[in-house]
């Protein structure tokens, strides 16, 4: 718990960009390069992107779509020349990627092709310089919708998840829908599985199906129609959307592991997680369940981290206690003019606890058994009471101090007919901005205890919106909307990047600094903001290099083939050729901004 220095990454803020600018805005100084795009090709003998060519054999050989969390690890021994990037790939925008004229069937192919994950090697000639990816290298890995995940935790071997294919309940084919995630202290990756309902069609009438969005109605992709499993209205894939919904966990130092599904960090929307070692050596992951009015967990390893004992901690996610989270408020909000609300005493802030639902191995929610309980998550926390929260993203502790921060993203529904209208946990009606939550533990990490404050309350203070930056003046913050992912920098600050800024501030979405301590504890400054229609996610802030890297996901997004918003990243002009490899189309990538 070191104190904070200053980073070495020091910028200007750029000023707030229009939604509809489709370019990439990097402040002064500072250029940007794409490290990867969608449709790069990943392994030896891959063919190059061709826009118009696509096939499902070439899409399973190159950087998939949407890429989502994004992380990047050294290589141990490479002097910092050699990485290992990880990126998944969330979900596909066929209207965009393929021609009205491509058969459906192809459309299903390639868009499935382009989900999944990917892992590849990264080289740069020294520490000054920008990466590049290295076709071929032997880390390179491509995770697609026939690949293996085993199963772990008290979920495994359970009832509720076998299927005609595996009648163990062990082995699951593919990851759907991940969206955050996390990087563990033992130098593996977390994904969350995030939408996986929408990839299903299914009876829909069970209290399980509605609680989490399983409808009978054709789903956008229609995988269906190729494999029955994707239908759970078909009696031999009955529990097969009960195989998706947890937390992945991948080795990306080993192209031949198997990657993991821990059903001990429960199933839900899982936005992602992320893991801090607790002083008493347990290790402790966050993950939020972004969905409005849904929940915040926390979970608790039974075993312990062992420093340098990769294999061993590569276990500790398999077992442990869940809980979920009650947050209590210690004064009453009053709404101004429907623009938000202040807090009678000045802060937004109270105490909380986290609710057991399973603990030692066992369930401690009254009428379910754990297998219950880590399938059928959301309603076995109904039962506790915990708080509904503004659809919970990213959830991400400071290695510096042990504070959690949680990001809420923004809750249309808020206070409306029949809907929990604000508290001081979540003290928005018809929430359009978000806001953050800042969570210290009561003594260790592992404590079932704590205080809480909101470090922010987010909008266009310029327009008008009551906003909150714990105490700083707010005619001196960039104005930000709709937090999403978090990162911190190797000094303590935290980096936010945003999804929803368009429709929320009328703004492009981007990478905002804010600094927790100080005097300048809740200020924001944007550092960069993405072109039209796109998204800010996997932030990575390599500030001792003055580099910072962030997917741009679902550029364009609203565009169609024949008529695109969005040319980045390679900006063809209209009616040039593309040069080899280069499209006149969006594609979400991973891009790198330096000086220079
Ligand atoms: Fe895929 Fe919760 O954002
Ligand atoms: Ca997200
Ligand atoms: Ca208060
Ligand atoms: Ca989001």
């Amino acid at each position: 718990k070191e104190g904070f220095a200053k980073s070495k990454l020091t910028f200007t803020p750029i000023a707030p960009v229009d939604a509809a600018v489709d370019a990439m805005t990097v402040p002064e100084g500072f250029t940007w390069q794409p490290v990867i795009r969608w449709g790069d090709p990943i392994f030896k003998g891959a063919p190059d992107f061709d826009l118009d060519n696509q096939t499902a054999k070439a899409q399973e050989q190159q950087f998939g779509y949407n890429n989502d969390y994004t992380d990047i690890l050294e290589i141990p021994g490479t002097k910092g020349r050699r990485a290992v990037l990880f990126a998944n790939h969330e979900y596909t925008n066929e209207s965009i990627m393929f021609p009205a004229s491509m058969p459906a069937e192809q459309k299903r192919a390639v868009g499935a092709a382009a989900h999944g994950l990917t892992v590849v090697e990264l080289e740069r000639k020294n520490k000054n310089k920008p990466w590049t990816y290295v076709q071929g290298a032997p880390l390179n890995r491509r995770f697609l919708n026939n690949t293996v995940y085993e199963l772990t935790g008290p979920a495994a071997g359970s009832d509720l998840v076998k299927t005609f294919d595996d009648d163990k309940g062990r082995f699951i084919k593919g990851t759907l829908g991940n969206c955050a995630g996390g990087t563990t202290p033992w130098g593996t990756i977390l994904s969350g599985e995030e939408n996986f309902n929408g990839y299903f069609r299914s009876p829909g009438t069970s209290a399980e199906d509605k609680r989490y969005g399983l409808t009978d109605k054709a789903t956008a992709r229609n995988w269906e129609a190729d494999d029955p499993r994707f239908d759970t209205r078909d009696a031999r894939y009955t529990n097969e959307a009960n195989r998706f919904g947890y937390i992945v966990e991948v080795d990306p130092f080993d192209p031949t592991s198997t990657p993991k599904k821990h059903s001990s960090l429960g199933r839900f929307k899982h936005e992602g997680a992320n893991v801090i070692v607790a002083e008493s050596g347990h290790v402790v992951a966050y993950s939020g369940d972004d969905e409005r009015f849904d929940y915040l967990y926390k979970f608790v390893s039974a075993g312990k981290y062992k420093e340098g004992d990769r294999k061993h901690n590569m276990t500790l996610l398999s077992a442990g206690n869940l809980y979920v989270a009650k947050f209590t408020g210690n004064s009453p909000v009053a709404e101004i003019d429907g623009k938000g609300t202040v807090p009678a005493d000045g802060s937004f802030d109270g105490t909380g606890v986290w609710l057991p639902l399973v603990v030692d191995g066992e369930s401690a929610v009254e009428g379910m058994s754990v297998e219950e309980v880590l399938v059928y998550t959301r309603i076995a926390a109904d039962k506790v009471g915990p708080t509904k929260m503004d659809r919970a993203e990213d959830v991400e502790p400071s290695l510096h101090t042990g504070k959690v921060y949680v990001a809420c993203t923004n809750n249309s529904d808020r206070g409306k007919v029949g809907k929990e209208g604000a508290t001081e946990i979540n003290p928005r009606n018809e929430n359009r901005d978000g806001h953050i939550v800042e969570i210290t533990e009561t003594g260790d990490q592992t404590s079932t205890a704590f205080t809480w404050n909101l470090l922010m309350v987010c909008g266009d203070p310029s327009q008008g919106d009551v906003t909150y930056f714990s105490g700083f003046p707010v005619d001196k913050v960039s104005p930000i909307s709709c937090p999403d992912n978090l990162a911190f920098d190797s000094v303590g600050n935290l980096w936010i990047s945003t999804d929803g800024a368009p429709a929320g501030i009328g703004k492009a979405d981007g990478l905002f600094k804010v600094t927790l301590e100080g005097a300048g504890r809740g200020k924001v400054e944007q550092f960069l903001a993405v072109p039209n229609e796109g998204e800010t996610c996997g932030p990575i802030i390599h500030d001792d290099e003055r580099t910072v890297f962030v997917s741009v996901q679902h550029p364009g997004e609203d565009g169609s083939f024949e008529d695109q918003h969005s040319f980045f990243p390679d900006y063809v002009k209209k009616g040039a050729t593309p040069a080899r490899g280069q499209a006149r189309a969006p594609r979400p990538s991973v891009v790198q901004v330096f000086r220079g």
